[in-house]
């Protein structure tokens, strides 16, 4: 039988958008950065319709080089690819600032998808080698997360929703990233907008089921970060993955992908090796018990590879 590229599914977003099943990730090592740009073109290329990324990722001016190449070149138009780009906790108050930013160096008007990157506020630390001349990750001395205490995280997703209800041309939908379900019920009690989106780490090591579940029921598309275990890939290698893979003929990569595209999840693995990019378009048809058996793997004990050191304050975070 023959089945769709995962390149080749949408899912249809709760303003009536379409959001591609499958996207790439950019948020590369340091090292990798300038290596975005060759990533991109070869994923458009190989028919990838969603590129994520984040002001936090430094790597959006080398998205803008490909996206007006692959314009210039005839491959896409704008209107042809679904943008995703983030406003960082050094932001948290000034989403409108961070989304200005982030258009100038992508180079186009409008993103698809604006995503609150965390349910964070950091005080804005001036640094000669952060980005834009900001800390990234702003620390005291003593190395714990310089947090804005009287910042309220939920600040940043009102904006977001104020722009949004005002009609902002500067982006389409929006969304959170890293809620888990009590953020988002005191979201859904205060604001008017539903997120599009949440984007989290999911995979069969950190399955989150009640989040899977609270999203599904209140039409909030996730959005699967890390697929792979992050850096190294470690869950490609792992013997339950490839026991479902060999059972499908199949590769471990394409079974972490489908099992989110077979459940409504939106994932974007990150690769800047052509061949890896071009690997992760196959569709596995896994079955129901396919993805019971793969949920089982981290159910009891669940593993983040993602556990930010910022991050403790968050429900579900710094736990281990
Ligand atoms: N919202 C958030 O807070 C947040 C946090 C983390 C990530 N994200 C987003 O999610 C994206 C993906 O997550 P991630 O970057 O943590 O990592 P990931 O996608 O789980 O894994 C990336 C690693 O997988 C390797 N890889 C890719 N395809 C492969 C294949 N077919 N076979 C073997 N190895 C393969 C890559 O190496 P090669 O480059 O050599 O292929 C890279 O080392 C990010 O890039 C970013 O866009 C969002």
């Amino acid at each position: 039988m023959l089945h769709p590229k995962n390149t080749e599914i949408y899912f249809t977003l709760n303003n009536g958008n379409r959001m591609p099943a499958l996207g790439l990730g950019t948020a590369n090592e340091v090292e990798q950065i300038p290596e975005t740009k060759q990533a991109v073109k070869a994923a458009i290329k190989a028919g990838y319709r969603l590129i994520d990324t984040a002001w936090a990722y430094r790597c959006e001016q080398h998205i803008g080089e490909a996206l007006k190449e692959l314009f210039e070149e005839g491959v896409i138009k704008r209107e042809d690819i679904f943008i995703t780009t983030k406003v960082w906790p050094t932001h948290w108050d000034k989403a409108d600032e961070s989304i200005s930013r982030s258009l100038e160096n992508l180079g186009v008007d409008y993103v698809d998808l604006v995503l609150q990157h965390w349910p964070l506020c950091f005080n804005r630390v001036e640094s000669a080698d952060g980005i834009d001349g900001i800390d990234r990750n702003p620390t005291h001395e003593d190395g714990s997360p310089n947090i804005n205490e009287a910042g309220d995280y939920l600040d940043t997703f009102k904006q977001l929703e104020r722009m949004y209800l005002a009609k902002d041309p500067r982006f389409k939908a929006i969304g959170v990233s890293n809620y888990p379900v009590e953020y988002l019920q005191r979201l859904l009690k205060e604001c008017k907008v539903v997120p599009a989106v949440n984007q989290v780490e999911l995979h069969p090591f950190l399955p989150q089921l009640e989040l899977v579940e609270f999203c599904t029921a209140h039409h909030i598309v996730l959005e699967a970060f890390s697929p792979f275990g992050a850096t190294g890939a470690p869950l490609v290698k792992d013997s339950a993955v490839e026991a479902i893979a060999q059972k499908h003929a199949g590769d471990t990569n394409n079974v972490l992908l489908s099992y989110h595209i077979r459940q409504g999840i939106v994932v974007v693995p990150r690769s800047v090796n052509p061949k890896n990019i071009v690997s992760n378009i196959e569709f596995v048809p896994l079955t129901k018990d396919d993805i019971k058996t793969l949920n089982h793997i981290g159910l009891a004990d669940p593993k983040r590879f993602r556990d930010e050191p910022f991050a403790g304050s968050i429900p579900g975070f710094g736990e281990k």
